[in-house]
């Protein structure tokens, strides 16, 4: 790798994955956001001129069949969300200098501008494919509108994205066994003519911009498999009417041909149609808008634009940071003249590391010096989803009053970036009272305390902090660059965490309130170090806790904001008088956890429920259709179907469970007692009409907790209807079942 370290003389930009305007935001989304706030404060600390930005992605099937569902346009319902997540980030200190989005006029031009340099300079073809297609409901299938499953790796897949399986991305026509998401019907496959980006031709450029490429490991390796293996040409087009219109009216063909010659080249040998990329050959092409990968990181660049456009380009020049040659001059190529930074998610390395910088390179723009893809937060031990409400929401966390600094501290510190990490009210606690509480509140209040009570602040008359401690905040300054340059949000924040535990073992090593009398001198060296220390805290921690680090700053009288301060300033002397301290942290009860944690684990039981019944019924959807499970291969003595007991029932009572789709709650007498079970029964009976039923139950099942209600039992069914297995005769409640 041959960049130059941060702080250099380039402009860097910082960019987030732009979030789908199409739902409500979860602390899984938060991890990439309030990690690229981190990297983007630390830098700016380090004194690197720094754009944050990102915007919500406002086209393509993600929000189009949301907006469906909900019988909105795609227009107001994304535009909707986009104003939801502008003001969510700000209430997480995610402070974007520029939050755009994708459907501004600033982006449709810059976009239009991009493919139309690409379709220029040669890069832009058309080929006929074959593109999935609901007959029943005479549409196209982009994308989401249709499901099946992955050629790469078998897993179930949307039409653009295996994001169950391999996380490729999908060309139009690979999904295999298409179903339409419109009708449930097996989709066809009809010829359309598409335009398509030579991604394969940059292919030997990819392959030097990867060796080059900086950030997290995993965004540095996986790339290598598809871009050293056969680089497909990329589908930029979509047969849609949501989204940016392919840019119809560009430069004449004739002017195009004038171009540098290797384009021209390009367009006579490998524009398979044989036609001039401007020639209006494509049926319909009205209809195509672009494919909503193309648009969506080109925001990258229109929210940095209008981030100038605001501050003045003496502030921040867009144009330095995409286009610019590198300030120092450096040999580091062509490409690096701004230090640009993608934050994502790892399900999105491949769009940032081959689509992205192959656009770029054709476009003329600058390259990534970095992508950093972050690890998924999971829910005992599964992904978020939005759908079934298994999830921590945003706004839930803030409607409980917790400060956003606490859960900054946990997403940003709670294993490195790149893995995977399960949320847990329990672990959050543990980190918020052991580190947040117990090292570095403990640690500053503590002294600030001190030295107020008996100093009045910052003791006068002591020259400066001793060399033991301008040695160690001199250490933390030096880990937090190492950790901004190894993309470590995590070092981040340990440097301060850690120069904190010095603190603490410093106040305790010297005894300040043992020295006071006897020796007064030491006492006020010692306390004087103190203040330096939390000042260098203050410092140092504010990428990780903002709001914390700035009523810190506020509380020791000094000067302006520390969203200001440089690092130089954790070694400046502290301002002096300061009035009595605050806590900065306050500890979580353990029954607050208690709470909370109930609350989650009824949620995740109803989303694991219910996804179980939605899996039955796929597996009985396909027996069904003939397609019956395989006999079980091994098979059981009868004494041990003995020990299922097996018992006729009568269903005294049903009801829906309130918040749960699938659902129910059954009184069931079973003979010797009487049993509360629950089944995923809500929407395929008429509960009332289950009142009288004789039915079978599993008596010795364990009992499980679904919904936040007991099950004491299972009631037997069969097929995706459930339909409940009853008894012929007149069997009476507690017969077992043989
Ligand atoms: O996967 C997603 O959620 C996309 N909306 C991310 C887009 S990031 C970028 F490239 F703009
Ligand atoms: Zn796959």
């Amino acid at each position: 790798m041959s960049h130059e370290d941060f702080p250099t003389e380039n402009h860097a930009v910082v960019t987030c994955g732009l979030p789908y305007a199409n739902g409500d935001l979860h602390v899984g989304h938060l991890r990439t956001y309030v990690g690229g706030d981190v990297f983007a404060r630390a830098l700016r600390k380090l004194g690197q001129r720094t754009a944050f930005v990102s915007g919500s992605d406002m086209h393509g099937t993600p929000v189009a069949v949301n907006a469906e569902k909900e019988g909105t346009d795609p227009e107001t319902f994304a535009l909707r969300w986009h104003e939801t997540y502008e003001e969510t980030f700000p209430r997480f200190s995610v402070e974007f200098d520029n939050y755009g989005h994708t459907h501004d006029e600033t982006n449709t031009e810059l976009t239009r501008e991009i493919v139309r340099t690409l379709d220029e300079e040669g890069y832009v073809y058309e080929k006929e494919i074959m593109v999935a297609y609901d007959a029943e409901a005479d549409q196209y299938l982009p994308d989401r509108y249709v499901e099946g499953t992955c050629p790469y790796c078998g897993a179930k897949a949307r039409g653009d994205e295996c994001d169950e399986g391999c996380q490729r991305h999908l060309e139009p026509g690979e999904v295999e066994d298409p179903v339409s998401i419109v009708t449930g019907n097996p989709a066809e496959y009809r010829e359309r003519t598409h335009k398509f980006f030579r991604v394969s031709e940059l292919q030997g450029y990819l392959q030097g911009f990867i060796d080059r490429l900086e950030g997290t490991a995993n965004a540095r390796n996986q790339p290598r498999e598809w871009i050293e293996g056969e680089l497909q040409d990329w589908c930029i087009t979509r047969d849609m009417e949501w989204g940016i219109d392919y840019p119809g009216d560009g430069v004449a063909p004739e002017e195009q041909r004038n171009g540098d010659g290797d384009s021209a080249e390009r367009r006579s040998a490998d524009n398979s149609s044989g036609r001039s990329p401007r020639e209006e050959t494509v049926d319909g092409e009205d209809d195509l808008v672009l494919y909503v990968w193309v648009d969506a990181p080109i925001e990258y660049v229109s929210s940095t634009k209008q981030y100038t456009e605001r501050v003045g380009a003496d502030v921040y020049d867009w144009e330095a940071a995409w286009k610019g040659e590198s300030a120092s001059g450096s040999a580091d190529g062509p490409e690096s003249g701004g230090e640009i930074v993608h934050v994502i998610g790892r399900d999105i390395i491949q769009h940032h590391t081959v689509f992205w910088p192959a656009m770029l390179r054709a476009a003329g723009y600058n390259e990534p010096r970095a992508v950093m893809a972050s690890g998924f937060v999971t829910l005992g031990g599964k992904g978020f989803s939005t759908s079934r409400d298994r999830a921590v929401w945003a706004d839930e966390y803030l409607d409980e009053g917790f400060d956003p600094d606490l859960l900054r501290y946990y997403i940003a510190t709670n294993g490195g970036f790149q893995q995977d990490v399960d949320f847990s009210w329990e672990k959050f606690q543990e980190r918020v009272n052991g580190e947040l509480v117990g090292t570095v509140g403990n640690f500053v209040y503590r002294s600030l305390l001190f030295a107020h009570r008996n100093y009045g602040g910052a003791p006068a008359d002591v020259a400066g902090v001793s060399d033991e401690v301008r040695e160690r905040v001199e250490g933390a300054i030096a880990d937090f660059g190492e950790a901004v340059n190894d993309y470590s949000v995590r070092k981040v924040g340990e440097a301060a965490v850690r120069l904190a535990q010095f603190g603490n073992e410093y106040i305790q090593r010297n005894e300040p309130w043992k020295l006071t009398d006897d020796e007064p001198e030491r006492a006020a060296q010692v306390i004087y170090d103190c203040v330096g220390i939390a000042k260098a805290i203050a410092v140092l921690f504010e990428p990780v806790a903002p709001g914390t680090c700035e009523r810190l700053w506020e509380g020791l009288n000094e000067d302006g904001s520390v969203h200001e301060a440089g690092l130089g300033a954790a070694l400046e002397p502290p301002v002096g008088s300061f009035g009595e301290p605050t806590e900065p942290f306050e500890k979580i009860p353990d029954e607050r956890v208690d709470a909370l944690n109930e609350k989650l684990e009824a949620r995740v039981a109803a989303a694991t429920a219910d996804e179980e019944a939605e899996e039955r019924e796929e597996a009985d959807a396909s027996a069904d259709d003939g397609d019956f499970e395989p006999l079980a291969e091994s098979r059981i003595s009868f004494d041990e179907f003995q020990a299922l007991d097996l018992r006729v029932g009568e269903v005294l009572a049903a009801e829906g469970i309130e918040g749960a789709d699938k659902l129910a709650k059954l009184t069931v007498d079973i003979g010797v007692e009487e049993r509360q079970i629950v089944a995923g029964i809500k929407q395929l009976h008429d509960l009332d009409d289950l009142v009288g039923e004789r039915v079978v139950v599993v008596a010795n099942l364990e009992k499980a907790e679904l919904f936040g209600v007991e099950s004491n039992g299972m009631l037997l069914a069969a097929g995706e209807q459930a339909d409940i297995l009853t008894t012929h005769g007149d069997a009476t409640p507690g017969t077992k079942v043989r």
